[in-house]
């Protein structure tokens, strides 16, 4: 496994690529995933190929991978060939109100798609940190206090949604397996300071 091998999903979206953009720019060899999902959910304004050619344009070495992160078999399979160092999960349906209205959709990609990740990670990856981006909605009206991870309170269908591959996530880093390593990672801190910054992390 190369030690500097960046795998980021939600690779074309706002935090996804800023990511792919931060670490690239500290020597790693970036692979994003995306499969435009976002046109599905917002329509053409959501379309997000502008930012993924951006990124294959400007990022020495970038390598895009088509692949839906609702598609086990495939995700399991990338990140055999892949084989990351680090992985940051920034892959998302990120509307609340969208979340009501689409409720297996929601579902589907920030629950099993993230889970999914997870069980792909820990098969091929299992020592390299695994960097997910949750939301602050998970604390419910008090999303900018910093919270121990057993007492959420979510404000949304999204946020309870969110909370699963939270759960499932933290109830696998405390598990006598071994598992991936888990990083927490407040997304609003990533979005201020334009690099993930992981305060939890577990072995
Ligand atoms: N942007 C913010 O200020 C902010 C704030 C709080 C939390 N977050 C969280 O950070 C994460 C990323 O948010 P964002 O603003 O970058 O969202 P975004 O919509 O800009 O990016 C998400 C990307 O994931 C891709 N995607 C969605 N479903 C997919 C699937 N099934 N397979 C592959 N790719 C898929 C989309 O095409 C999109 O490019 C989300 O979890 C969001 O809740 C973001």
């Amino acid at each position: 496994m190369s030690r500097n091998r960046l795998l980021v999903t939600g690779s074309s979206g706002l935090i996804g690529s800023e990511v792919c953009t931060w670490f690239a720019q500290a020597g790693y060899q970036v692979h994003g995933v995306d499969n435009n999902q976002r046109a599905q959910f917002f329509g053409e304004q959501g379309d997000t190929r502008w930012n993924q050619a951006r990124l294959q344009r400007t990022l020495p070495e970038y390598v895009h991978h088509e692949v839906d992160i609702r598609d086990r078999a495939k995700v399991i399979a990338m990140v055999e060939e892949v084989r990351p160092s680090v992985i940051v999960h920034a892959a998302a349906q990120p509307s609340h109100d969208l979340a009501a209205r689409i409720p297996f959709d929601d579902f589907d990609t920030n629950a099993v798609g993230t889970l999914n990740m997870v069980e792909a990670a820990r098969q091929f990856a299992p020592e390299s940190p695994f960097i997910l981006m949750s939301t602050n909605k998970v604390y419910g009206d008090r999303p900018n206090t910093r919270h121990a991870m057993s007492s959420p309170t979510p404000s949304s269908p999204m946020a309870y949604r969110r909370r699963c591959p939270s759960i499932s996530a933290n109830i696998r880093c405390s598990a006598p397996q071994k598992w991936p390593r888990m990083s927490w990672s407040r997304s609003t801190d990533a979005t201020s300071a334009c690099r993930p910054v992981v305060f939890a992390a577990a072995a």
